[in-house]
């Protein structure tokens, strides 16, 4: 193996490439893995060297704690390439805030921003070739941090590793959703883990939206836990409701994720001059302006699913249908996102960060 070391990363690269097994054509989300990955492990109270290796799989004692009790966070990102070939990040500041906001909430170690900013654009350079550059895809990255310290004591773990895998990825929806508003299962609750990046929020939606993948929906609308009245969010999206030409979404609390998309589009609308508001939104208030007309579009905002439109929702085993529009809100705000993220227009936010 051929050993590198910089003061800060140590980095042993693949022998061979398995970038010539992948069709960059035909990407689909989240399944393809580059050839590196960087691991950072947490023990005796502190962070450790950080490491890029080739990727490869983990060994864990079976007691490791991450799989009795679940201490995961994770955080979702993506790496852009421009015409010029130069790596492009969107506000990843901000993924590096909230995985430390995340860990925090289950009791895990807080991981020093270097550790993530220097880790993560190491490994970007090393597999930058793996950036795709067809419409619509990207180097999808998935930063981690999970219990590996054992033990069946219910009590936070003594180790964890930090992670950063990379996926080159197409589109995570393919076409509009079909969505249902929840009225049984919640997501999260007051003083829980909404607002976290937490493994466990996704395994117990799955239940819930395999019951809705049943009745012929793809997603689940979290409504609140208490009596199911307010629109909350998806499962791995925020939602955005027109209602004439007003956008509206709801406030982030500790029940919901505060995304970066979310609060990118919320920006990028004012700019448009697009009236928005920040405000709860009830299921009742969204069923009647579906009666009356009203409702123009709904659409998911997510760094996987980008914006993703809603073709209709399900309530009370009746489907409303949105009007299918010429010119949406939600292909308006895409072109803007995304060509900010792409380096096809000006960035007049500041939120894009090359990586040089
Ligand atoms: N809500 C949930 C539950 C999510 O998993 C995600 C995805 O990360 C989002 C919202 C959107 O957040 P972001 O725009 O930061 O990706
Ligand atoms: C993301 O949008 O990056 C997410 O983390 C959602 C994920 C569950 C696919």
């Amino acid at each position: 193996m051929n050993i590198e070391a910089n003061p800060t990363i140590k980095i042993e690269k693949i022998k061979n490439s398995k970038i010539n097994n992948i069709d960059f054509d035909n990407l689909s989300f989240g399944q393809d893995m580059t050839d590196h990955m960087l691991v950072c492990t947490y023990k005796n109270g502190a962070w450790q060297q950080p490491q890029i290796v080739p990727y490869q799989n983990i060994s864990l004692d079976p007691s490791s704690k991450i799989f009795h009790y679940g201490q995961s966070v994770f955080e979702g990102m993506k790496a852009y390439k421009d015409t010029n070939g130069q790596i492009l990040l969107f506000r990843p500041i901000e993924n590096q805030k909230r995985i430390n906001i995340s860990a925090k909430r289950l009791a895990m170690p807080e991981l020093p921003e270097s550790y993530f900013m220097e880790g993560l654009k190491a490994l970007l350079k090393l597999d930058s070739d793996w950036i795709p550059t067809q419409d619509n895809t990207s180097l999808y990255i998935r930063p981690f941090i999970f219990a590996s310290g054992n033990g069946f004591h219910a009590s936070p773990a003594d180790e964890y590793k930090f992670i950063i895998a990379c996926s080159p990825s197409g589109a995570y929806f393919s076409g509009k959703v079909k969505v249902l508003i929840e009225q049984k299962y919640s997501r999260s609750a007051n003083g829980g883990v909404g607002f976290a990046k937490a493994g466990g929020n996704y395994a117990g939606q799955f239940y819930p939206t395999q019951l809705a993948v049943e009745k012929g929906y793809q997603q689940v609308i979290w409504t609140d836990d208490h009596k199911h009245e307010y629109i909350e969010e998806a499962g791995a999206m925020n939602i955005f409701i027109r209602i004439g030409d007003t956008l509206i979404t709801g406030p982030t609390s500790d029940r919901i994720l505060d995304g970066i998309t979310r609060k990118s589009i919320i920006d990028i609308a004012k700019d448009e001059n697009i009236a928005v508001e920040v405000r709860k939104i009830t299921v009742s208030e969204l069923v009647e302006a579906a009666k009356n007309g009203s409702l123009k579009e709904m659409f998911g905002a997510g760094t996987a699913a980008v914006i993703s439109p809603i073709a209709g929702f399900g309530y009370q085993d009746k489907d409303y249908d949105l009007p299918e529009l010429e010119n949406t809100y939600a292909t308006r705000l895409k072109k803007r996102i995304t060509d900010i993220q792409y380096n096809r227009a000006e960035d007049k936010f500041g939120w894009r960060v090359v990586v040089k």
